[in-house]
């Protein structure tokens, strides 16, 4: 159920509304069998005796979380709902909201009917949607009752996955503290990074090595400029604030984002030690979207790293696979866009790789050499293998290598 119109209609006819890998796929298997379309919160409430929130969460201008959304759906539900319901919280929401939940049903529901809340945090990613969804790591079941304890873990039982069962405060801290530590994990390595940059020693290599330690675990250690997305650095802010809220000062993650931002803007800064003044420079921008496999430009450190470059007075000519549409919105003719990869670095003074598609894994180097007008590659995601654009009569410059 949503309240778009548009949405829901370009769904039922099998029309996903944003790039995710598969999911086109899963949606016709299943469009109008056992999975269907409605924008009437009144069939939705009706006809399901479990209610999954999926709504956003944006953040307010003090980075806490924005649950107004969530505040308007659970009072529909409470006033619509003719016999028990299991309200199920999905969206990431600041820890003990499942209470305030729980108080609106109370607030608003009809007389005699009863609600049980929970909280099911997701953990998928954008751009793996459907895999993480198919294969979780662990599936986290947040309830107060038996009665709805059972009823989740008959729903989630076509899911291999270790299964956690706890209560529901419990399972909305583990939502913020994964998040957080994954974006931890990420800014401690570009922290690593600049270090190494100085010192003249290899991120990859001090990560790859660091990985093998289980203790440590290989994943998250990607050097880059930053992380960005609708997840991290809104989640991350609104555990500060929840932290806050409790009189804990959770500087830690303050530090996070400090580094996070550092590393998106120290783009340009570093582009202008490689090829001087960027006014009237042109700057080929390789990636739009926060990360592969999506068209989401949201919290992208691409679309901060081109304003920084427009805001310097270069000259920018963007390509990205999935998110051009999306990018004009925010940038207009103020960006010029190329229709491939060449296209884009045609006649530039340098090119910069902020999001790291597989497509930019194997360019023809030669060609980019001869296309180039100057000869600097910043390869923002370490995708690249620098002898051998070196070898092509490029500077190569990574982060932390
Ligand atoms: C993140 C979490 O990974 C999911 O588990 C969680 O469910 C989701 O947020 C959410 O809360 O909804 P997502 O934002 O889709 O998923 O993407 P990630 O793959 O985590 O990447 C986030 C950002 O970190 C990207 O900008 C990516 O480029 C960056 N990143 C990731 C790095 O800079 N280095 C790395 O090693 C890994």
């Amino acid at each position: 159920m949503d309240i778009d119109v548009e949405k829901i209609n370009g769904l039922r006819q099998g029309i996903i509304p944003f790039h995710e890998p598969g999911l086109q796929q899963l949606v016709h298997a299943h469009n109008g069998q056992t999975l269907t379309f409605t924008t009437s919160m009144f069939d939705a409430v009706e006809w399901s005796d479990t209610i999954l929130i999926c709504v956003d969460t944006p953040p307010n201008q003090d980075g806490s979380a924005d649950l107004r959304a969530i505040e308007t759906i659970v009072r529909d539900i409470a006033t619509q709902a003719s016999s028990y319901r299991l309200v199920v919280s999905k969206s990431t929401v600041p820890v003990q909201t499942g209470q305030r939940i729980a108080d609106t049903l109370k607030r608003h529901g009809k007389p005699g009917i009863e609600f049980d809340v929970a909280s099911v945090p997701e953990f998928l990613r954008e751009g793996n949607a459907v895999e993480d969804t198919m294969r979780p790591h662990r599936i986290v079941l947040g309830a107060e009752t038996n009665r709805a304890i059972e009823q989740l873990r008959t729903l989630f039982q076509p899911f291999s996955a270790p299964v956690i069962v706890t209560d529901v405060t419990t399972a909305e801290m583990i939502k913020h503290a994964s998040n957080s530590f994954l974006a931890t994990k990420i800014s401690y390595i570009n922290a690593i990074a600049n270090i190494c940059e100085a010192v003249g020693a290899d991120v990859t290599v001090v990560a790859t090595a660091m990985g093998l330690d289980p203790r440590i675990g290989e994943h998250f250690l990607d050097a880059g400029v930053g992380y960005g997305g609708s997840c991290f650095p809104k989640d991350v802010s609104a555990f500060i604030h929840v932290a806050q809220d409790v009189g804990y000062d959770f500087d830690l993650l303050r530090s996070v984002q400090n580094i996070n931002a550092r590393q998106k803007h120290g783009v340009a800064v570093k582009l202008e030690q490689a090829i001087g003044q960027l006014r009237g420079k042109s700057i080929a921008l390789l990636g739009l979207a926060f990360k592969a496999d999506t068209d989401d430009i949201r919290e992208s450190p691409a679309i901060a790293i081109g304003e920084d470059l427009l805001n310097r007075g270069a000259l920018v000519r963007a390509y990205d696979p999935a998110s051009m549409e999306n990018a004009r919105r925010v940038f207009g003719d103020r960006v010029q866009f190329g229709r491939d990869v060449y296209e884009a670095i045609e006649g530039a003074d340098a090119m910069v790789a902020v999001t790291p598609w597989p497509e930019f894994d194997d360019l023809d180097w030669p060609t980019v050499h001869r296309l180039l007008k100057g000869s600097v590659v910043l390869d923002g995601r370490n995708i690249w293998n620098p002898a051998v654009v070196r070898a092509a009569g490029l500077t190569y410059l990574g982060v932390g290598r």
